[in-house]
């Protein structure tokens, strides 16, 4: 089948970007994600027929035409939003770079800066992508993992502790950075992988999208038999 409408009818929920975690009225922490594969995933899922809703972390970008947009800034307004459209969603894509810890208390005034250091208590955020996997009945879940090395064994790792129907993992490094505009991904699922090469953000969400699709289509086929 070829991308042209192999969603056809589906819904697809999208994170994508940072998310922003407040330390007082005017400071976070973030991360540098652009939230360009999220977004381009976006646009690959939409013209593969699908509705899509993203739910997008700050970041500069043009909403997708006929994509619905939700902004949000922290992790936790990112599960929020996403449990809110979790009961309707077929296939949930989480690309989102969300901050692992925030800090534990949000001061109500500006911090001064009263001594030499600062230290921040910060304590874990939710897990949104393990948090949606772990849904009986819930969507399909595609997971991204960025790894510095042995990317295939740490990938399936994470597909298995969070289970994820699939995960897609890319190579981070000196050269494979943040807000590069071409990218290469090994896409992993139960008993299977594909690598999809090197090539620009837009056709590589188109290839990730079809991987989906026809994973999608099987593990449907199989739990209908059961
Ligand atoms: N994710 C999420 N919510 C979090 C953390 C991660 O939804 N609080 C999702 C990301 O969107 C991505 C995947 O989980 O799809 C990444 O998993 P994660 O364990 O965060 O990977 P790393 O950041 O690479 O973690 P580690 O450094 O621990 O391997």
């Amino acid at each position: 089948m070829g991308s042209a409408e192999s969603l056809a009818g589906l819904r697809v929920l999208i994170t994508a970007g940072p998310t922003r975690e407040a330390i007082d009225p005017v400071r976070y922490i973030s991360n540098r994600s652009s939230g360009k594969m999220g977004f381009a995933v976006a646009r690959a899922a939409r013209d593969a027929g699908a509705r899509v809703t993203l739910v997008a972390g700050p970041v500069n970008r043009r909403t997708p035409k006929d994509v619905w947009r939700v902004n949000v800034e922290s992790a936790e307004e990112m599960l929020t939003s996403v449990s809110e459209y979790v009961p309707e969603t077929d296939i949930f894509v989480a690309t989102a770079a969300v901050a692992d810890f925030r800090p534990r208390q949000v001061a109500d005034q500006k911090l001064k800066k009263n001594g030499e250091t600062l230290t921040l208590k910060m304590v874990r955020n939710p897990d949104i992508l393990a948090t949606v996997a772990a849904i009986a009945d819930g969507p399909f879940t595609v997971g991204f993992a960025a790894e510095t090395e042995n990317l295939a064994r740490n990938a399936r790792e994470k597909l298995i502790s969070k289970n994820l129907d699939m995960i897609a993992a890319n190579k981070v490094g000196r050269d494979e950075a943040f807000d590069k505009d071409r990218n290469a991904l090994l896409v992993i699922w139960n008993d299977g992988e594909q690598q999809l090469p090197k090539q620009g953000k837009l056709e590589l969400a188109h290839a990730l999208i079809n991987c989906v699709a026809r994973r999608y289509r099987e593990s449907r086929a199989t739990r209908a038999r059961v």
